[in-house]
Formats: C-alpha cells, structure tokens, sequence
C-alpha cells in the first residue's frame, strides 16, 4: 500500500529540535518568517540577487564574508541591522527590512544574511528532499508551484519569535494549508495544520488588524523606521517566484530554456 499523504505545521521554534529526529528526506518544507526574514529573501531574489546565504550567527557571517569579500553582509538582532558593536567592528550592509533590499541595493550580489529565528529555521530544516522559502509575498505562486509538484509529505515551518510562535507566520501557513486541503484531506493531518487553518479562516481577511495582536508586529509597529515592514510583508502576490534552499543557498531554480 502506498504511504498515505501527509501535511503539518510546526507552529513553534521549541519544535525544530524534533527535525533531526524526522527523516526529511522524504519530506517537503515551505518555511514562513513573514516579519520579516523570508519576506526580504523573496523580495531580494525579486529585485535581482543572485543568492542569500542563510547563517545561524553572527560569527558564522563574518566567517562566510572572509571568504567571500564580494558578498553583501544582512541581517538582524532585536529587529535592527547588525552593527560594529556586536561583530568588534564590522557593519552589516543591509538590515531585516525587506523594503532595504531594492534593486539597486542587491541586483547581481550574493547576500549573507542572519537573523534570529528565520534564518535558524531554514538550517533547521537542510535536510529535507526540497525546502521552499515562503511569504504572502508569494503565497500564489508557492500553491501553484505545490499543486505542480504535489509532495507526499509536506511540512510547513513557522519561524516564530525568539522561542515562542507567532501570529503571523502561524496565518501564512494557515493560507497555504487552506489552498492545499483537498490534496491531503484524505491523508494524515497534524493538529498544527488544523490550528493553522483555523487562524487563517479566522483572522485572514483582516491581517493588518491581527499583526496588532502579534508580539513582533506590535514591536514592528511601534518603531517609526520599520512599521511599514508590517503592511510591506503583509502585500499578497506582489511576487511569483518561489525560491529554494538547497546546498546552504536560497536561490531561484534555473528557468527552463525557451
Ligand atoms: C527573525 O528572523 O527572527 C525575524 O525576521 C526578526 C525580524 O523581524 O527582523
């Protein structure tokens, strides 16, 4: 008998530890830090960045940029850019505020980017058979994209805030879980993707109004320079690409020739 489908959400941070412990190799991950780690990595590769570079620390950047001098450093602690003061004197180039990461700012560049949870999800889930970076930025390309594939086990990651869940990544996952029902309803489904659903029916016509409710929205919100990475994270489909972490690089897979 052929194994059943299989669709679930890992709602918190606590849960990566499980990861190691799942064989991933047999499982699809869409991993969502909406504010705002997943949100800059889809806009970047948008506007023309060759590749980001996912590290869990800062130690690990300044390592990968002493290799590669040409890269762009990004990344964030307690939501602003990384300074001199915590690297003994480097500065990052760029923060965590997807509106940073224009065109001019990254076309061609290859980026190195941490942050605190989103970039440690990502690693978290390296060894899976495919791991896709997520956003409402590219929600209906990311459906398309998995209705296309159709993966027997898929697995959505929410990067949460500092250990805890959070309300907009759990919303994001819910909206993808919700376009992707009927391929898995006949299949197991995890209490996550249940809840999951269930926030995104409840609070998902009026996402602005519940990033008041989130712990990093209303820490977003409450600082003149990055309160408009909330309504800028929040833009549904404003992008159709759907990149990939594969071998330690978010990247956007080759385009089939004409
Ligand atoms: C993270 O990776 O934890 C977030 O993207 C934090 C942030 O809002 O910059």
């Amino acid at each position: 008998m052929p194994n059943p489908s299989s669709l679930d959400v890992l709602l918190s941070p606590a849960e990566f530890d499980r990861l190691p412990r799942l064989d991933l190799r047999s499982h699809t991950c869409v991993v969502f830090d909406v504010l705002r780690a997943t949100s800059s990595m889809v806009t970047a590769l948008a506007n023309g960045a060759d590749a980001i570079l996912p590290v869990i620390d800062i130690e690990s950047a300044l390592a990968v940029r002493q290799a590669r001098p040409d890269a762009l450093l990004a990344g964030e602690r307690h939501g602003w850019r990384i300074g001199a003061r915590l690297t003994g004197g480097v500065e990052f180039d760029l923060g965590n505020s997807p509106r940073e990461f224009t065109p001019e700012a990254v076309r061609g560049r290859t980026i190195i980017m941490t942050t605190t949870n989103g970039t440690r999800a990502l690693q978290a889930c390296a060894g899976a058979h495919a791991v896709y970076v997520g956003a409402f930025s590219n929600l209906s390309a990311l459906v398309e994209e998995l209705r296309r594939v159709a993966p027997r086990k898929l697995l959505v990651i929410c990067s949460g805030t500092f250990e805890e869940a959070s309300l907009e990544d759990t919303l994001a996952a819910g909206a993808l879980v919700d376009a992707l029902w009927p391929g898995y309803e006949q299949g197991a489904i995890g209490d996550g993707a249940q809840i999951a659903r269930c926030v995104h029916q409840q609070l998902g016509t009026d996402p602005l109004a519940a990033m008041h409710r989130a712990r990093n929205g209303r820490r977003l919100l409450e600082q003149p320079a990055l309160s408009d990475d909330v309504s800028f994270s929040l833009r549904r489909d404003s992008r159709s690409i759907v990149p990939r972490f594969e071998a330690g690089a978010v990247s956007l897979p080759p385009r089939a020739c004409d």
